[in-house]
């Protein structure tokens, strides 16, 4: 079974209690359930890693060309500042799609900018949770 690599970046182990007015009231939990029972309909394998450590971010990607099919990251707030975790995803080549349970886009300026997008097959957002939904779906049909 093809296996692949879901990461959600910092503060994303608050949800639930963190800003409910725009990331809603799901936990990440409750995500990650919803996310393996895709996983187990489609026939894939998860391993889901939440990290608020921008460099154990990097590591893992750079670890996981030949261990994964496909990366699904929330990268949130590194979202618009790591060149690091960009260069990871461009320097191993790994399939990524990058989504945001936010429209970035209607936010603060500063969140307008993604330096992960132009390294990612797509992106989705401003769904919520269904924005890891339907990444997921799109990953397993790209690899
Ligand atoms: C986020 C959007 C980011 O701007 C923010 O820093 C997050 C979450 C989202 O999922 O909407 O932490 O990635």
């Amino acid at each position: 079974m093809k296996k692949i690599l879901v990461i959600h970046g910092p503060n994303l182990q608050l949800l639930g209690k963190r800003e409910p007015a725009v990331y809603g009231s799901v936990t990440l939990d409750e995500i990650n359930i919803a996310l393996k029972k895709v996983a187990k309909k489609r026939k894939v394998v998860l391993q889901i890693v939440q990290s608020n450590v921008e460099g154990r971010i990097v590591d893992l990607i750079g670890k996981a060309k030949n261990k994964f099919s496909g990366l699904l990251i929330n990268p949130a707030a590194y979202t618009h500042t790591s060149v690091a975790i960009r260069d990871a995803i461009s320097g191993t080549g790994i399939s990524t799609v990058e989504v945001h349970l936010s429209n970035i886009h209607a936010r603060e300026e500063f969140r307008h900018t993604s330096l992960i997008t132009p390294v990612a097959k797509g992106t989705i957002l401003g769904f919520g949770m269904n924005s890891y939904l339907l990444g997921l779906e799109a990953l397993i049909d790209l690899i």
